[in-house]
């Protein structure tokens, strides 16, 4: 498995990342992000969505939807909070799972809630907090199965 990890020196640097990032994404795509809470995988989403459509409206932190769904030009977007879930499958196939599968891109927070339904197909975001830098992080990019060629990809 190879990965790649970047360092990022403000929210602003994260639309450079998204810019990079977004042509590798298709249909069917599950994308975890995780890392402790405020790092900045909602922050992340955001950037990610304003990138492949800019005149998205507001992207709010799905912690009480659960769910927000973004019916962009090119691609759906489907921004998973799992937080508030304790590890029920059930639950996240009610808010949609299969369609997401089937109609869009996945972007998910908090995964270990997936369970079973955690894809062998996925990319692994994780963001970290970097010492003594308030606005710095870590991202590191993990890749399974399809995801190991196409992150090659990413310029
Ligand atoms: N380099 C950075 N990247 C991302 N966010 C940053 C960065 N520097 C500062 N921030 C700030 O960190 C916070 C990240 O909050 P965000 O809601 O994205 O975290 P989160 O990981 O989604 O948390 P939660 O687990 O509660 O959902 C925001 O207030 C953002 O402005
Ligand atoms: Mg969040």
């Amino acid at each position: 498995m190879t990965y790649k990890t970047l360092l990022i020196d403000n929210e602003n640097a994260l639309k450079t990342l998204a810019a990079r990032f977004t042509p590798l994404l298709k249909t069917g795509d599950v994308v975890t992000l995780s890392g402790s809470l405020g790092v900045g995988k909602t922050a992340f989403a955001r950037t990610l969505i304003h990138t492949l459509s800019p005149a998205t409206g507001e992207v709010p932190s799905p912690t009480f939807t659960l769910v927000q769904v973004y019916d962009l030009p090119e691609l759906s977007i489907w921004h998973f909070d799992l937080y508030r879930l304790e590890k029920k499958e059930m639950d996240v196939l009610e808010l949609g799972w299969d369609e997401a599968r089937r109609s869009g891109v996945s972007l998910v927070e908090w995964p270990d809630r997936l369970g079973n339904l955690l894809p062998k197909d996925r990319l692994e975001i994780k963001f970290d907090f970097v010492e003594d830098s308030e606005n710095s992080r870590q991202i590191t990019f993990t890749p399974f199965g399809t995801w190991c060629e196409r992150l090659e990809k990413m310029k």
